[in-house]
């Protein structure tokens, strides 16, 4: 698969995305539909000319098409925004496409999430939706003890969460107690501790993901000399920066991908309601809160919420940025296994100075490479 010209894709996201459009606002079978259908399918012919597939897939909030993110656009984000409304995640392009079955991507990219699609894979069109994957022993592979040991803190975490869900205080003590065995198995395990987070299932979303930014945010903290009381704040800050996720309706976090755009703006609430309720519970370090309200900020001022520019973001929310999107990359889903180290490594390279900090991505692949070797 090689990589495509940027131009020509945002041209194809471009005439998929009006032709949606135009198919919601009048029918499928539209003249401006058909004409648009048609111009996209020359533009994919021009694709095929140098790759034998186009694979686009989305990951957080980026699109990758061929293994390369590519840049951020208006019609990119509409593009994401309307595959996530019917949970997909993946598409793949071969060529010899025809016009219907192109037609077909239009038509399931025209429909608002009310009235869904009828998906359905042709010969040349493949779209991948989300896996629901549990837990099993045999999901996890080596060093099954450290897995194991994880697996029960986001056990724990889960009642600590849904104890905050129904109105309960926080049991801090809890939470510190969690890092506090983290940094304590990773103090004997070092990298090995790091490679073993559990994989994140989407029926556990913020539990296993907590513990695995947690996980990551201390490999990270360690291996720039952090210890002590920081490197514990920096394990918190991790394991409660999505706290304001049970503050968000059960019904939009289960929905996992298929959101309205008024659901995505509940949503993107998380990071202000969570650092509010942490500002208001007594003994949590300030970090934690700082973390919860900066995650989802990129290095280049854009995310969200929208601060002040220029912000300056705490290197925790920097590094908690890195974990997040590493562990998203690592999410199992219906249409191919884990990626690679390499196309992992690839990608974040590419949003290094972008979406993430970039000495911290660096400092980040290098314990990835570390790993590698010692395995
Ligand atoms: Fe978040
Ligand atoms: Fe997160």
């Amino acid at each position: 698969m090689s990589q495509v010209s940027k131009d020509k894709l945002h041209k194809l996201l471009h005439l998929l995305i009006t032709a949606a459009a135009n198919a919601a606002l009048y029918n499928l079978q539209h003249l401006h539909v058909l004409r648009l259908n048609k111009q996209a399918i020359v533009e994919l012919q021009g694709f095929f000319s140098k790759t034998d597939e186009l694979s686009l897939k989305v990951i957080d909030d980026l699109l990758v098409c061929n293994n390369h993110p590519v840049p951020d656009e208006p019609a990119v984000r509409r593009f994401i925004d309307a595959l996530k409304r019917h949970g997909i995640y993946f598409l793949r392009i071969t060529p010899e496409i025809s016009n219907e079955e192109l037609l077909n991507l239009i038509n399931v990219l025209s429909k608002s999430p009310d009235r869904p699609a009828a998906i359905s894979n042709s010969v040349h069109l493949h779209f991948g939706q989300l896996e629901v994957r549990r837990r099993t022993q045999d999901t996890y592979s080596p060093a099954w003890g450290i897995q194991e040991i994880a697996a029960q803190e986001a056990d724990q975490l889960l009642e600590i969460y849904d104890a905050v869900r129904t109105g309960e205080p926080l049991d801090l003590t809890a939470v510190h107690h969690i890092v506090d065995g983290f940094i304590a198995s990773f103090h004997q395990q070092k990298d090995a501790f790091m490679a073993f987070a559990p994989l994140r299932a989407m029926d556990e979303y913020t539990y296993t993901h907590s513990t695995n930014i947690c996980i990551l945010n201390i490999a990270q903290a360690q291996s720039l000399g952090i210890e002590g009381k920081l490197l514990t704040d920096i394990g918190l800050a991790a394991m409660l920066h999505d706290v304001g996720k049970m503050f968000i309706p059960h019904e939009i976090l289960a929905k996992a991908g298929q959101l309205s755009e008024d659901e995505w703006s509940i949503m993107q609430q998380h990071p202000v309601l969570g650092a509010d309720y942490l500002l208001k519970t007594p003994g949590v370090p300030r970090l934690a809160v700082v973390t919860a309200y900066e995650h989802h900020m990129r290095f280049d001022g854009t995310g969200y919420p929208r601060g002040q520019q220029p912000w300056t973001q705490h290197i925790c929310s920097h590094m908690t940025a890195i974990s997040d999107a590493y562990d998203a990359m690592r999410t199992h889903r219906a249409y191919d296994k884990a990626m690679d180290l390499d196309q992992i490594t690839s990608i974040m390279m590419n949003l290094a100075g972008t979406k993430l900090h970039p000495q911290l991505t660096r400092n980040f692949i290098n314990i990835l490479r570390r790993l590698e070797q010692s395995e």
